[in-house]
């Protein structure tokens, strides 16, 4: 189970101070899709990197299994079961997708195992096994290789931060196939079908929990707001 108790994170911008997270505190259950979701720049990314100890917050306590991993480096983190697939996915020079595979998952994959992880993100395996990632691979492929990655490395938990962007369809149908029970999950996503997917979903808006709860309850409530916003209010007895 991972635990943020009190998080806040702050910035200097021009001089001033910028509260980015504000008191953020929740728990992510074991064996358990938890989704996140909210309005741009609410703070989403950053819980993330806070919890995998890729910005380091301000003030409050993040416990994984009982244990306080504030101290710990992104790398102790990993080898606890901490995993992480970027909103933005991060290229390796000159490394092919089976070398990223490999080191993903700490052994020497035979091809056919390699081909396993590219075909459950829906990729033709032997086309993309032996290519170089890089730039010369398209923004939903880069994506989907990021996600095999992630799912290579096995963690106790993953994080995807919008798996589904610059997916096509696939992303939706194919993604709660990933999903081992025996693990758990956060993912941020403003997709609606990927958020019915998830046990639970936390809303942040503005550096704050503002809903959180059982997904099919937050998904209702979310399009009631939505629908409110745009017909001004009037459906408030629907
Ligand atoms: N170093 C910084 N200086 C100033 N503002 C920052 C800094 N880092 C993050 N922010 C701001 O913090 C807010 C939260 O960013 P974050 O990336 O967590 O949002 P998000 O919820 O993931 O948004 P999106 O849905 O667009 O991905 C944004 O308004 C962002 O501009
Ligand atoms: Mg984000």
């Amino acid at each position: 189970m991972l635990e943020l108790k009190n998080i806040t994170y702050k910035v200097i911008e021009n001089g001033k101070e910028k509260v980015i997270l504000d008191n953020i505190s929740c728990v992510f259950e074991d064996n358990c899709v938890t989704a996140i979701t909210g309005q741009n720049g609410g703070g989403k990314s950053t819980v993330t990197k806070i919890i995998m100890g890729i910005l380091k917050q301000t003030s409050g306590e993040i416990y994984f299994n009982g244990k306080e991993i504030s101290g710990l480096t992104i790398d102790e983190r990993a080898n606890i079961g901490l995993g992480y697939a970027f909103q933005q996915p991060v290229l390796f020079k000159g490394l092919t997708v089976k070398d990223l595979i490999d080191i993903a998952s700490k052994e020497n994959n035979s091809v056919s195992k390699a081909c396993e992880y590219l075909s459950k993100v829906g990729l033709c395996a032997k086309e993309y096994v032996n290519r170089v990632f890089d730039k010369s691979l398209s923004g939903g492929e880069q994506k989907r290789i990021e996600i095999a990655l992630a799912l290579a490395k096995n963690s106790d938990l993953t994080i995807f931060d919008e798996p589904e962007a610059g997916i096509d369809l696939w992303g939706f149908d194919k993604l709660n196939s990933l999903f081992d029970k025996k693990k758990s999950y956060i993912i941020v996503s403003h997709q609606e079908k990927i958020l019915l997917k998830a046990d639970k979903i936390i809303v942040i808006n503005n550096g704050k929990i503002v809903e959180s709860g059982a997904s099919k309850d937050i998904v209702k409530k979310l399009n009631k707001d939505v629908c409110k916003r745009i017909l001004g209010g009037k459906n408030e007895n629907r």
